[in-house]
C-alpha cells in the first residue's frame, strides 16, 4: 500500500496552552485534525463552565481564517468543583469531559485532587449524566517509583473507583504500560484508553542512553521496550478501546533544556505521518483510521468527521521544521530519530 485515505482524524488529548503559544500551536493541529479534547491545565486552570466558555472563545479567536476546527472542552477537577456546574457544562454541549489530575502528577497539577473522596459527588453526577472522566493515571506518592506509578494507580485508584461507580465513563489517558493495555482490554464499554504517538516510538532508553534527551521527556515517562511493544500491539489491534490522544504538549526550549526540565513532547506537527509509519511497520495500515478517526467518536458518542485525509508513501523522507517559533520562544518538534516516508497530502 502506498496511499491511505482516512476520515479526518481527531485528537482525544491535546494541550493548546494560551496566548502566544496557543496562536502558534493551534494551526499545527487544525491543519490535520477536525476536533480535539482540550486539556484544562492552564495557569490558572479551566475549572468552571465560565472558564471553559472563555477559553473556547480564545481558541476560536486564535484559529487562522479558513481553518475549520472544533475544540472539545474539558474542566479541571478540583476538590471544590461544584456538581451542578459540571451538569450545566455538559448540558451546554461545550464541555465533553472532566479531567482528573492527581495533585502533583504533572505540569500545572497542583490544583488537582488530593483526596478522591472529596470529589465523589461530582463523579456521581457525571456517572448519572454520562459525562466522561479523563484520568491522568499516575499516583504521586514519592515512595512509588516513577516507572511504577501507572500500574499502582490502576490497582489503588482506578479499579476501586470503577467498582464504586461502575456507570462512570472513564478514559485512561496516555497509557504507557502493558498493565494499562491489559486493564483497558478487560474493561466494559465505559472504559477507553488513549495512546500517544510518542509512546509508540520511544522507550526509556531513548530518553536516557547516550546522554539525556529532554525533548523525549514527558509524563507518564516512557517505559521499557516491552511496554512500547504492548502499546503498539494495542493501538494497531483494531480494538475500539484504544484511540489516539497525542498529548502534544508544547514547552519553549528554554524550559525543556533546563536543570529541571518540563514534561511534554510536541507532536502535533508530524503525528499523522509518524502514525502511518508505525501502522505500516505493524502491517496494520487498514486499522489506522479506526485508531485516529472512529474509536474516539464512538466512545465520546459523537459523529465521525465527514472529510478525509490522504497519506502517501514516497521515496523521499518527510522534512519537518526542527522548531516552530512562537512569541514565547522556540518549541522543538518531536523527531523520531529515523526517516519517515508517509507524507500527508490533504
Ligand atoms: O508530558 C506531559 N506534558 N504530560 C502531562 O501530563 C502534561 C503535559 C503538559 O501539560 O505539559
Ligand atoms: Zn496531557
Amino acid at each position: 500500500m502506498s496511499t491511505v485515505t482516512i476520515r479526518r482524524p481527531d485528537d482525544w488529548h491535546l494541550h493548546l496552552r494560551d496566548g502566544a503559544m496557543l496562536e502558534t500551536v493551534l494551526p499545527e493541529t487544525a491543519r490535520h485534525f477536525a476536533r480535539a479534547i482540550i486539556m484544562p491545565n492552564l495557569v490558572p486552570p479551566v475549572v468552571t463552565l465560565e472558564d471553559a466558555t472563555a477559553y473556547h472563545a480564545r481558541i476560536m479567536a486564535a484559529l487562522p481564517p479558513g481553518m475549520v476546527f472544533e475544540p472539545l472542552m474539558t474542566l479541571y477537577l478540583t476538590e471544590g468543583t461544584d456538581p451542578a456546574d459540571v451538569a450545566r457544562a455538559a448540558a451546554s454541549g461545550l464541555v465533553k469531559a472532566v479531567k482528573l489530575y492527581p495533585a502533583g502528577a504533572t505540569t500545572n497539577s497542583h490544583s488537582g485532587v488530593r483526596d478522591l473522596t472529596k470529589v465523589i459527588p461530582v463523579l456521581e453526577e457525571m456517572a448519572r449524566i454520562g459525562l466522561p472522566l479523563c484520568t491522568h493515571g499516575e499516583v504521586t506518592d514519592s515512595h512509588v517509583d516513577i516507572f511504577d506509578r501507572e500500574a499502582v494507580f490502576i490497582d489503588t485508584v482506578l479499579d476501586p473507583l470503577r467498582r464504586r461507580l461502575p456507570e462512570l465513563r472513564i478514559v485512561m489517558e496516555h497509557i504507557t504500560t502493558e498493565e494499562g493495555v491489559a486493564y483497558a482490554a478487560e474493561g466494559s464499554d465505559n472504559l477507553g484508553a488513549t495512546i500517544t504517538t510518542h509512546h509508540l516510538i520511544i522507550n526509556r532508553n531513548h530518553i536516557l542512553a547516550g546522554g539525556i534527551k529532554p525533548h523525549y521527556y514527558c509524563l507518564p515517562v516512557a517505559k521499557r521496550e516491552k511496554h512500547r511493544l504492548a502499546l503498539r500491539k494495542a493501538a494497531t489491534s483494531g480494538s475500539p478501546r484504544y484511540f489516539l490522544g497525542t498529548d502534544s504538549a508544547p514547552h519553549v526550549d528554554a524550559l525543556k533544556e533546563h536543570a529541571c526540565g518540563c514534561a511534554g513532547c510536541f507532536t502535533a506537527t508530524n503525528t499523522l505521518s509518524l502514525l502511518a509509519h508505525v501502522f505500516d511497520e505493524e502491517g496494520a495500515l487498514d486499522r489506522l483510521e479506526g485508531f485516529t478517526s472512529l474509536h474516539g467518536p464512538a466512545f465520546y458518542r459523537l459523529p465521525v468527521n465527514e472529510g478525509t485525509i490522504q497519506l502517501e508513501k514516497r521515496a523521499e523522507p518527510c522534512i519537518w521544521p526542527e522548531k516552530i517559533h512562537s512569541e514565547a520562544g522556540p518549541v522543538t518538534v518531536f523527531q523520531p530519530g529515523f526517516p519517515v516516508h508517509w507524507h500527508v497530502v490533504l
